[in-house]
C-alpha cells in the first residue's frame, strides 16, 4: 500500500467531533516501516492531538527514530501544512532533505523538503556555548 493509500485509510478513523476536519499521515522509515497517525481531539482541548504526532508516537513505541519519508491526507481544497508543533516534531527525526507530501483527497498535492518546512529549525547545536 502506499503511503498516500495508508494515509487515507488511517484519517478515516480520526476523531474529530468539535473540527469535524479529519487528518490522517502515514510516515516510511528508514528501515521500511510504515506507521500511521490520526488526529484525536478531546473537549477540553479541541485542536487535540495532531495526526503527525499519532503517527510520531507510534514510531517511537516501536523502538525506531528516522522518518524517511512522510504524508499528510486531509479533505480540504489545498493540501493541509503540518501546525508549527509538528513542524518541528517532524523536524526531530527526519534529515533535512526528507520529503514531506501534504495531501488533499481532491487530488492536490503540495511537496516540500523538511528544511523548506521549518527554515532556521532550533537544533541541538543552538543549545552549545562554544
Ligand atoms: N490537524 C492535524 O492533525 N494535522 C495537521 O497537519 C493540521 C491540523 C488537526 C488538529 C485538529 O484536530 C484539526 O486538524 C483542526 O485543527
Amino acid at each position: 500500500m502506499s503511503l498516500y493509500d495508508a494515509a487515507c485509510k488511517v484519517r478515516e478513523m480520526a476523531y474529530a467531533p468539535y473540527s469535524e476536519f479529519k487528518v490522517g499521515v502515514a510516515l516510511r522509515t528508514s528501515s521500511g516501516a510504515v506507521f500511521t497517525g490520526c488526529n484525536v481531539e478531546n473537549v477540553a482541548y479541541p485542536e487535540g492531538t495532531c495526526a503527525e504526532a499519532g503517527a510520531i508516537a507510534a514510531m517511537c513505541a516501536a523502538g525506531e527514530r528516522e522518518i524517511a519519508e512522510l504524508v499528510v491526507v486531509a479533505d480540504s481544497p489545498q493540501p493541509v501544512p503540518p501546525c508549527g508543533g509538528c513542524r518541528q516534531k517532524i523536524a526531530e527525526f527526519a534529515a533535512p532533505d526528507v520529503r514531506v507530501t501534504m495531501a488533499s483527497l481532491s487530488g492536490a498535492r503540495q511537496i516540500i523538503s523538511v528544511a523548506d518546512l521549518l527554515p532556521g529549525a532550533f537544533g541541538v547545536g543552538h543549545m552549545e556555548k562554544f
